[in-house]
């Protein structure tokens, strides 16, 4: 697919000569982006207002053992001031935040940034009232109301540093976090409503609190009005406190370098690690991105539908728009509810300009015919984008017919929780597209592919194999939060010298990039990151299971679904009723986005003699490939893998 041959789609003559980037700019600006890194970020370092202005840029060094990543170390500012207060003078009855509830028969709201100012305050001097000041840790549990950018925003005001769990996640992952991050307090919601049902937020944040300290405090916001218990000295209710908060807090003056949020995020080994971003680099970065990526333009909407609980959420629903003055729509609900027309009506309703999905989603849309789209009226869209796994070529037809009328460039960005904003885009004014290519690097970016085992670096064009980084960007992650030394194993140690991304690539012939997926026991579902490892460590946990092997398999809809091999302990029957127990089990222990779509009954697991899991086999199985299982002679138990053959689920 990825040849010269493909068809390319160029920009058309208007959208060249109005954007911010074109051909021409493009070369020009990388070349200088790459030959002087400091120059080129000391410019671009201008983009936010700086209380102390920095006068070193660059930091940086990827030497095992050593590895450090500051960018403008000795500068200070407050993101929070950068997101609101600037904006007040000139803009601040314009609208910041769009709110379009779950419902569309409940009133969406508009939020100008003096609103915003207002209640960002508001939440601020309420953490602070309840303990929480700089570096303390509050950990986010809650819907898409305006309530988790406030929540975002005053603890970037107040110098706390945040960390947003999704709402889907369950108990166990919440305490998990809020412990993992030693978090003060917990905001959450009595409800979220997405899809015409609710989830009881704050039962799933009090049974996560009995395994936490009993010192940690819980903020509870009203969404439903929903009936929640209450423990006196532990809760307190928002509104209340708010209704007498000061509108006004002064913003806390912040090193670059000082944390501003925490994600956790899967990794192929183990539980998930609390990626670190920091202050200045990250805002620099998250701002200029969505600026040029998006080509976002003064008075534009813009709208991504993804969750503040992805980073997706952070850097292209708050950081970046915020930081550039945009109005940024925020949607509590989901594409399909009350039907597949939703996300297009709110386009029309909103005046969308820029809109910002996952392949997943647009697949789910795609199936239920275009007669939902064709009801709405999508001539205000110019840009389109995608993020989270690689977009299909029909789905990247449709999305570029059907939704954007074959006049509204797609931008498909390649990036990462750990590189804070996009590292691959074709940019809409400057490059042909291809579908499914995410083409060309943004600035600063250098992308190399290498070899896998002998770690060559692959220089001429066409090229495939695993794509690293040489050399650093201001929004990369800074280290796992509390564990530098596996943040230096993860990244740095497998191709010394370079931030290993744990992608696989190709280069095509004309030297665009085009992703393949991940080359590690990361997978990809409906565009949400999962480890293999979580998922068996949870199904282990339960008593029947002996053990269990997890992989990712080809997915119509999810992009990739979840395959469980299971092996029960001795004296434990295979059923119908024991598979649907442990799919809510996982449910139950994760999430439901974790929720496994296959389980397969293995008697054994195919091993090799010293006992590790041959998951390469498992992988080819579930994938219905079973010529190409590559060499099984090392295996301990060759018949095995025949009973799994015969045994594969879902066979078409
Ligand atoms: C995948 C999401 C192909 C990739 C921002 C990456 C993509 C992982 C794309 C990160 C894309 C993201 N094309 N693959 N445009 N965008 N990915 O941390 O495998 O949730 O490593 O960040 O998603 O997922 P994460």
């Amino acid at each position: 697919m990825s040849d010269t041959a493909a068809k390319t789609y160029p920009p058309s003559d208007a959208m060249a000569k109005g954007a911010h980037v074109n051909a021409e700019t493009y070369t020009r600006m990388y070349e200088a982006s790459v030959s002087d890194p400091d120059g080129f970020w000391r410019e671009q370092g201008e983009r936010v207002d700086w209380i102390k202005p920095f006068t070193q840029v660059k930091d940086v060094d990827y030497t095992l053992g050593n590895v450090h990543i500051n960018w403008y170390a000795d500068g200070e500012l407050n993101v929070s001031a950068n997101c609101i207060d600037r904006h007040l003078e000139t803009r601040g009855d314009q609208t910041a935040i769009i709110w379009e509830p779950d419902s569309p028969d409940d009133e969406a709201k508009h939020i100008t940034y003096k609103e915003l100012h207002a209640n960002t305050c508001k939440m601020a001097n309420t953490l602070r009232d309840l303990g929480v000041g700089k570096g303390d840790r509050v950990i986010l549990y809650l819907p898409m109301i305006p309530e988790a950018a406030y929540a975002m925003l005053a603890c970037a005001r107040i110098g706390a540093i945040h960390s947003i769990v999704f709402a889907g996640f369950s108990p166990d992952a919440l305490a998990a976090r809020i412990n993992g991050s030693e978090a003060k307090i917990v905001i959450t919601a009595d409800e979220a409503p997405r899809g015409g049902r609710n989830t009881a937020l704050k039962t799933n944040a009090d049974q996560a609190l009995l395994h936490c300290k009993d010192t940690v405090k819980c903020l509870v916001v009203k969404r439903t009005g929903g009936q929640t218990t209450w423990v006196e000295g532990r809760d307190y209710d928002y509104n209340a406190l708010a209704a007498e908060a000061a509108t006004t807090c002064e913003p806390e003056v912040m090193n670059a370098e000082d944390p501003l949020f925490i994600l956790y995020t899967s990794g192929s080994t183990g539980q998930p690690k609390g990626v670190v971003h920091t202050t200045g680099g990250y805002l620099v970065y998250a701002a200029m991105t969505h600026e040029i990526s998006f080509d976002y333009h003064d008075g534009d909407v813009y709208w991504c539908t993804a969750d503040v609980g992805w980073v997706t959420g952070h850097s292209y629903i708050v950081y970046g728009p915020l930081a550039n003055g945009a109005t940024t729509l925020m949607f509590e609900g989901v594409p399909t509810y009350p039907d597949a027309s939703r996300f297009w009506q709110v386009c029309e309703k909103h005046k969308v300009n820029q809109f910002y999905t996952a392949p997943t989603a647009l697949r789910a849309l795609m199936g239920k015919g275009d007669d939902f789209v064709k009801s709405a009226d999508l001539s205000s869209l110019k840009v389109l984008g995608t993020v989270g796994e690689p977009i299909n070529p029909e789905a990247w037809k449709w999305y570029n017919e059907v939704i954007g009328g074959g006049r509204c460039p797609i931008v498909d960005t390649w990036w990462q929780t750990e590189t804070g904003g996009h590292l691959m885009t074709p940019l809409p004014g400057a490059h042909a597209m291809k579908p499914g290519a995410a083409m060309k690097p943004f600035f600063g970016i250098k992308p190399v592919v290498l070899e896998p085992t002998s770690a060559e670096e692959l220089k001429g064009d066409p090229a495939e194999g695993v794509l690293c980084i040489t050399d650093s960007w201001p929004g990369q992650m800074r280290t796992i939060w509390g564990d530098h030394e596996r943040f230096e194993k993860t990244y740095f140690s497998d191709y010394p010298g370079y931030y290993f991304t744990g992608d696989g690539c190709k280069r095509d012939a004309d030297g665009d990039y085009w992703i393949t997926g991940r080359v590690d026991d990361v997978i990809n579902v409906s565009g949400h990151r999962m480890g293999t490892a979580e998922v068996e460590s949870a199904l282990v946990a339960h008593g029947k299971v002996a053990e269990a092997a997890v992989v990712g398999y080809p997915h119509d809809i999810k992009g990739q679904g979840i395959y469980c091999y299971v092996t029960l302990m001795g004296g434990e029957e295979p059923s119908e009723e024991l598979r649907l127990e442990l799919r809510n089990w996982v449910r139950t222990e994760i999430g439901p986005i974790a929720s496994p779509d296959l389980i397969q009954w293995a008697p054994g697991l195919p091993k090799t003699r010293s006992g590790k899991i041959m998951r390469r086999i498992l992988r080819k199985i579930a994938e219905d490939d079973f010529g190409a299982l590559g060499d099984t002679s090392t295996l301990a138990e060759p018949a095995v893998v025949d009973d799994l053959i015969e045994n594969r689920m879902n066979r078409k």
